[in-house]
Parts: C-alpha cells; sequence; structure tokens
C-alpha cells in the first residue's frame, strides 16, 4: 500500500517539485476527455489531483473509473496550477499533484447524499448516515473544536489543583427535576440502577471525602423531550470546590470561559464578567437568560395602564397581574398592523399569551401621540407618561401585554428575541457573557401546594436569609449562579448546604418527608453529618459551548452520535426491542409481552 507522505490540507507553492504521497477520498472528479481530475479529501482539507494521459496512461486509466467517496492514494509531484486555474478559495488552491502512480484503497457504493450537499439534506438521512455526514469538513471541525476544548479545560483544571474523578454511570435514582433513565439489575431482581442526571451527590461526597477540587467532563441523562439545545444524554464539566465562596467558583469558571474564547476563536472576554440579579434580569428582559447583545428592555406600565379605561389592562392589574411590554425602535414603519395583528400576536399566543395590544408613537406639536390599537384608551398626560417610561421616540412600536407578570415574561421574553432578530439588532459575532445571581432558593408550586426549588435541593440560601426558612420562604435569596452567553445558559451551579439541619430543613419545605428524604438521599446526609466542609460548585453544559463557538442553533451538529427529537439514534436504531432471554434474566415483561399472553392464540381467535 502507498504510504501517505503528507495530507491534503497541507501543499502550498513552496513545496512544488516535491514527490509527495497523499490518500482520502475522492470528492469529485472532473473527466475532461484529456485530464483527469480528482479533488481528493481527508480530514484536513482538500488538494487537487491531475491525470495526463500521455504522460501517465496507466493512473489515468484507473483515475477513470474512480467516482465519488473511493479511497485512494496518489503519488506524484506538486506542481503549480496552471495560469487562471488557481482556486483563492482553497488553501491548497494554488497547486495540483500530477499523478503518477495511483492505488485504489476501497471502492465505494454512491453515497446517499453528496457530501458538498449535505446542507441542504433532510437532517435524518445525515443521521441515519452519519459516518459519510461526519465526512463534512464544516462536522469534522466541530469535533476537533470540541476536543480542543475539552483539552483547555483539563489543562487549565490542572494546573490549578484539580482532579478529574470519574463517577458511576450506574447510580441511585434520585431524581433532581428530569424524568430518569433505568438500567434493571439482573442480580437484584426488581431493582433498577438510575443512570445520572449529573454527579451532583458524588461529587459532594468526594468533597466529604477531603477530595478538596474535583472536575470531570462527564455524560448526563435526562430522560426529557430533545429540543434544539437539549438532548437525552450530553456533557457537562462539572466542577466541585472545598471552602470557597460564589466568587471563588465564578473566578475560576470566567477565567476557563475566557482562555476558550481566547484559544478557539481569538476572541477576548472581558474578566471579571457582568453580574445581574435575578430580579433585574426578570424585570428586564422577563427571563433568568437575558441576551444582552441589544437592548430593548421591558418596562412594567401598570401604574400607568391603571388610569385607561381598557378593561383588559384595569382587569389584569385588579387580578394582581401587570402590564409589560417593550418598545421597538422605528418599528412604526418595519411593522403593517397585519405583521402585528397576526404574525406578532400569533407568536405570543404560542407562548400562552391571549393577546398582544399595540400603538404606533407619533410626536405632534412637540407631545407624543399614539395612533391605532390602544390610542384611544389613554389620556394625554399618561402617553406622556408612557413615551417617557419607554424612552420612545416618533416612529417606535409599542407591544404590550396585560397578564400575570410570569406569564407575561414568558410571552414578552422570546418576542424581545424574535425582534432583534427580524431587524438584525445585534453583532452575530458577538458575545455577551453575564452571570445571574442572588436567585430565589425557592418557588411556590400553585399545584403541588409546595415548594420547588429554583436549582435543586441542596443549593445553600445566603446565611443572612437563614431565619426565614420558617417565617417567608419565598424570600429567601439562594447562593446559586447562572452563567448565560447571548440568551443560553451555558452552566449553574451553587454553595451547597453543608449543614444537615438546614438540609432537612429545605426538603420539608419541598415536601419531601424524613422518610422520602432517608430513602432517596440517606447515604448522602449521612455523609454530610461526618464533617462536610463548606463547598460549591457548577456545572457547565460543554455542547452548549460548543454550539456557541461553531455558532450552530441545533445541538445534534456538535455531538457525534446524537439522537433525534424523538430520542432515537437513526445510526443504530437505538432504542430498540430486545430478546425474550434478556427480559427473561433481568425478571421484566413488557407491556407487549403481557398483552401477548393475555390475547387468546392465533387458532381459538379464528
Ligand atoms: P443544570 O441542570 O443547570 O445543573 O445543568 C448544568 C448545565 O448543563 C447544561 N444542560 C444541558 N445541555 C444539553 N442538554 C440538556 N438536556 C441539558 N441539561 C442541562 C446546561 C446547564 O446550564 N448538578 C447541577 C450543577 C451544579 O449545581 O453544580 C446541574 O446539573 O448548559
Amino acid at each position: 500500500m502507498l504510504k501517505r507522505t503528507h495530507n491534503c490540507g497541507q501543499l502550498r507553492l513552496k513545496d512544488v517539485g516535491k514527490k509527495v504521497t497523499l490518500a482520502g477520498w475522492v470528492h469529485s472528479y472532473r473527466d475532461h476527455g484529456g485530464l483527469v481530475f480528482i479533488d481528493l479529501r481527508d480530514k484536513e482539507g482538500l488538494t487537487q489531483l491531475v491525470f495526463n494521459p500521455e504522460k501517465q496512461p496507466e493512473a489515468h486509466k484507473s483515475a477513470r473509473t474512480a467516482r465519488c467517496e473511493w479511497v485512494i492514494a496518489a503519488k506524484g509531484v506538486v506542481q503549480p496550477r496552471s495560469e487562471g486555474m488557481a482556486n483563492p478559495k482553497l488553501p491548497t488552491g494554488q497547486i495540483e499533484v500530477a499523478v503518477q502512480q495511483l492505488e485504489v484503497l476501497n471502492i465505494s457504493k454512491t453515497p446517499p447524499f453528496e457530501i458538498g450537499e449535505a446542507d441542504k439534506i433532510n437532517e435524518e438521512l445525515r443521521l441515519a448516515n452519519r459516518y459519510i455526514d461526519l465526512r463534512r469538513h464544516k462536522m469534522q471541525e466541530n469535533l476537533r473544536i470540541r476536543h480542543r476544548v475539552t483539552k483547555v479545560v483539563r489543562d487549565h483544571f490542572d494546573r490549578l489543583g484539580f482532579l478529574e474523578i470519574e463517577t458511576p454511570m450506574l447510580a441511585k435514582s434520585t431524581p433532581e427535576g428530569a424524568r430518569d433513565f433505568l438500567v434493571p439489575s439482573r442480580l437484584h431482581k426488581n431493582c433498577f440502577y438510575a443512570l445520572p442526571q449529573s454527579p451532583q451527590l458524588f461529587k459532594q461526597i468526594l468533597m466529604v471525602s477531603g477530595v478538596d477540587k474535583y472536575f470531570q467532563i462527564v455524560r448526563c441523562f435526562r430522560d426529557e423531550d430533545p429540543r434544539a439545545d437539549r438532548q437525552a444524554e450530553f456533557t457537562q464539566i462539572d466542577v466541585e470546590m472545598s471552602f470557597v465562596d460564589s466568587n471563588d467558583v465564578i473566578g475560576v469558571h470566567e477565567n476557563l470561559l475566557a482562555k476558550i474564547w481566547n484559544k478557539i476563536l481569538g476572541v477576548d472576554v472581558k474578566a471579571p464578567m457582568r453580574r445581574m440579579t435575578y430580579k433585574e434580569a426578570m424585570d428586564n428582559y422577563g427571563t433568568d437568560r437575558p441576551d444582552l447583545r441589544f437592548d430593548m428592555k421591558l418596562k412594567d406600565i401598570s401604574d400607568i395602564a391603571k388610569m385607561s379605561t381598557f378593561e383588559v389592562f384595569t382587569k389584569a392589574i385588579e387580578a394582581g397581574g401587570v402590564v409589560k411590554g417593550l418598545c421597538v425602535a422605528g418599528g412604526s414603519e418595519k411593522y403593517t398592523r397585519s405583521d402585528i395583528e397576526k404574525t406578532l400576536t400569533e407568536f405570543v399566543k404560542d407562548y400562552g399569551a391571549k393577546g398582544l395590544m399595540w400603538a404606533k408613537v407619533k410626536k405632534e406639536n412637540d407631545k407624543f401621540v399614539l395612533v391605532g390599537g390602544l390610542a384611544k384608551f389613554f389620556g394625554d398626560e399618561q402617553i406622556q407618561q408612557i413615551a417617557k417610561r419607554f424612552s420612545s421616540k416618533e416612529g417606535d412600536l409599542l407591544l404590550l401585554i396585560a397578564d400575570g407578570e410570569k406569564n407575561a415574561n414568558k410571552a414578552l421574553a422570546p418576542l424581545r428575541c424574535k425582534l432583534a432578530k427580524d431587524l438584525k439588532l445585534y453583532d452575530e459575532k458577538a458575545f455577551e457573557f453575564v452571570w445571574i445571581v442572588e436567585f430565589p432558593l425557592l418557588e411556590w408550586n400553585e399545584d403541588q401546594k409546595r415548594y420547588d426549588s429554583l436549582h435543586h435541593p441542596f443549593t445553600s440560601p445566603v446565611p443572612e436569609d437563614l431565619e426565614k426558612l420558617e417565617s417567608d420562604p419565598v424570600n429567601i435569596r439562594s447562593q446559586a449562579y447562572d452563567i448565560v452567553v447571548n440568551g443560553a445558559e451555558i452552566g449553574g451551579g451553587s454553595i451547597r448546604i453543608h449543614k444537615p439541619k438546614v438540609q432537612q430543613k429545605v426538603f420539608e419545605l419541598l415536601k419531601i418527608s424524613r422518610k422520602q428524604a432517608q430513602q432517596r438521599f440517606g447515604f448522602f446526609l449521612r455523609a454530610l453529618e461526618y464533617g462536610a466542609p463548606p463547598h460549591g460548585g457548577i456545572a457547565l453544559g460543554l455542547d452548549r459551548i460548543i454550539m456557541l463557538l461553531t455558532g450552530t442553533e441545533n445541538i445534534r451538529d456538535v455531538i457525534a452520535f446524537p439522537k433525534t427529537q424523538r430520542g432515537q439514534c437513526l445510526l443504530t436504531d437505538a432504542p430498540s426491542e430486545v430478546d425474550q432471554r434478556q427480559l427473561d434474566e433481568l425478571n421484566l415483561r413488557t407491556q407487549r409481552h403481557s398483552h401477548a399472553v393475555e390475547q387468546p392464540p392465533e387458532e381459538q381467535k379464528q
């Protein structure tokens, strides 16, 4: 077999005259009757091979039979491309290799899609033939970036004295919010392991064990519906540290993120990064994941709207709700009445809003007036106040929602992002990092009549608020922090509870009884009783970081073998049925099989 001397992205004009051997896949071929050209591809790039029938008849004859995705090795001499034939878009575009010897290493069936056309191909076909899809330059680049990021991460933590420690994949079911993936045990009939939703409790136990600084690049499993930025199986950069406060954890990670952005994109991210309280984020952006590449803050105008004659507003406010909205600079021109009443209204309705109220801002005799929609419900003074609240200018468009604050935010936050995207209000290459801090510890769950943790039940309250555990639980602030970039939550963590009594109290508020707590977390509560140090940590979502670095909105583009929206691996056809023998060994019976048992045999049915 011909052994390669160079890769397909390497040769330049300075190499002209060298004898080289390249190996790779036939990306494309052109047979001009005389010369045959093949673009040869490997993971590093493309190089043009040229076959001359007069000079090398054997190699030329063989080249004429080659087809896309055949695997070949070619030996020849580097030469400059002829006048006018250089390709400035390719790093190797100035040269070509005049082939003297061609070896076909393997042939290929006609691929189900052309590599160069894959962007236009249905994703399911790409996932089912992932080995071909991954040959694309973009996908190879994504894999490479992912590798380089994990290298930066490991070097960063190693330098700071962290240990990478693996934690079990076959773990105890301690649901953390999402549904667990369960794995039946053969040796312990009717018992199940769970695949970890995160190593949360193990990493805290490592702190009790005196490890002090732990990290792990670790797979986590959550049986929830996948979304554009969510997979059932995903990867965290998981970290825990002892004897630290939240500033220590934040510091280590903003330096890490700055290093990653610098090494991968050459972008300078300023550390320390901006911080924003949860309240500020919810008030101004309607979400704890604000996209700060553009302004367009939300404003609450309930105090003004309650003076209006519009019942939708006054009733919503009387019921404890708000009138909240945003002002689209220059939006009067950009959106017609039908755009607003159809497209934008449908958009917010998809997020649960009942409607979208609007008015266009004009100026007459130095005073603001509202036109259309809401105009008739407001007096002159109120209109001036509204314009002031939104810092409006002539030609702006006001969009308002009247509802409970939570519902209004739920629709306004995505509306804000949609408008900014439609109107191209931000630089797509910019990155705006922000730490969200001072989350409430708990949220009241009206359906279940209990509190829910905003993060997870192991998050510590801020020490000053500990006394409110009994008297005023909703106003307890937690020591949690999330890191958000361009509206994507790429990580979250907290200082943990390290005293068993506080942990027990929080379980009570979450309506986790002592018995349930013992059943689910007994091992962990016991560990806390043996000298748990103060500790805290974080987990960064590796897949989401790679999405930002590669500029994709599809999480599947950054995972070599991802699952579909329906949780399937189209390459291997998982999940799939298993043999009866396997089920018997596990003492399991599936519904299909139990129905089969219950149904009468075929002959009796007839
Ligand atoms: P959390 O659940 O916030 O925290 O997860 C941390 C980060 O992991 C990423 N992430 C996901 N990425 C892709 N697909 C998913 N289904 C998915 N779920 C989460 C997000 C998120 O910010 N144990 C705690 C961390 C801690 O407190 O230390 C935890 O798992 O980027």
